[in-house]
């Protein structure tokens, strides 16, 4: 709940940094509500159980700001859902959280990493983070009318027997070690996933707060990564579990270079929502761009 102009602020100094907890899950889903953004509870209980997830209470113990550092392996961590109520802005909360896990991941000696809007951007090249490679937001909205697929057979349902094969394209593409974020999206009722027949991709789609998320794609080429989403998308779109009423708008994030697909997109009613930036900080080298990596899981897992 945002806190109203009487309700507001003590001095920000007093709020206590906490870690979030199971119980916190819900507290953490309404400020990502608040902002619009499309993480589920499923979500959320990830950030606390496999990631650093930390915010800051008020005196009545209420959350009002939110961050989480979620490392994968030992080399790499993301830093996301950097959120904060709105009666407590540009009062340097988001910084103090931002600062506690950037010292959280590089204390393991972890590079941190995040995929930042524009405004973010300038935030975050200010404390050393320098820029890799663009991302670009589409959406889709819901009721755009179904349409045959075209490349039927080029790719088929995975089965519980393929999750080793996913984790590795995956592991491959990336060079993450995140077969905890994997292994949990697949663990999801709404969760589908589909393999190339070439033997060298999926995607995954899964259920959000406002629309089903497609990503990560992994693909040996263009041609077979538009097959992969062709079936995330006729499935989302149409009338497979993913396909409830209200849920039917689309997200994916993709990386700008991917043009031929972003054309693609377009012409499948897809629009350009916002754009994101790839950074590091003190990476001896910026972000770069995995030669089979199509779409991304999405800017708070990468
Ligand atoms: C962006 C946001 C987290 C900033 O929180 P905050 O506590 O007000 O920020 P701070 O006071 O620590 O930050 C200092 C300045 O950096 C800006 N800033 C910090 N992190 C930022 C970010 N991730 N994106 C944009 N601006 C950011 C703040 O807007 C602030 O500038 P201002 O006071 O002139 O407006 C907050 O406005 C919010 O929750 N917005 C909605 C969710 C969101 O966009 N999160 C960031 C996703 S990358």
């Amino acid at each position: 709940m945002a806190l109203s102009e009487a309700q507001a602020p003590v001095a920000a100094e007093s709020l206590r940094l906490q870690a979030l907890g199971e119980r916190d899950v819900d507290a953490g889903l309404a400020l990502s509500d608040a902002a619009g953004w499309n993480q589920t509870g499923d979500d959320w209980a990830l950030f606390v159980r496999h990631g650093h997830a930390i915010g800051l209470r008020d005196e009545q113990g209420r959350w009002v700001a939110t961050a989480a550092a979620l490392p994968y392996g030992s080399e790499r961590g993301w830093i996301s859902m950097v959120l904060v109520a709105d009666a407590w802005r540009h009062r340097g909360l988001a910084s103090r959280l931002m600062d506690a896990c950037v010292a959280h991941l590089r204390a393991g000696g972890i590079v941190p990493v995040l995929d930042a809007t524009p405004a973010g951007a300038e935030v975050y090249r200010r404390i050393g983070f320098v820029p890799g490679f663009e991302i670009d937001r589409w959406e889709r909205r819901a009721l755009h009318p179904a349409r045959e697929p075209h490349s039927a057979g080029a790719v088929r349902p995975a089965g519980a027997g393929d999750r080793d094969a996913v984790l590795a394209f995956d592991r491959a593409s990336t060079g993450l070690d995140r077969g905890f974020l994997l292994d949990d999206f697949l663990a999801r009722p709404e969760t589908r996933i589909w393999l190339g027949n070439d033997g060298r991709g999926f995607v995954v789609a899964r259920a959000g707060r406002r629309a089903t998320q497609i990503g990560p794609l992994v693909a040996g080429d263009t041609g077979q990564a538009i097959a992969l989403l062709e079936a995330a998308i006729d499935a989302s779109a149409g009338s497979a579990p993913l396909a409830r009423p209200g849920e039917r708008t689309i997200f994916l994030d993709l990386p700008r270079a991917r043009r031929e697909v972003a054309a693609w997109l377009e012409r499948q009613g897809f629009v350009r929502q916002r754009p994101f930036v790839r950074m590091a900080l003190a990476a001896t080298e910026p972000p770069r761009l995995g030669a089979a990596m199509f779409v991304l899981a999405g800017p708070e897992f990468g």
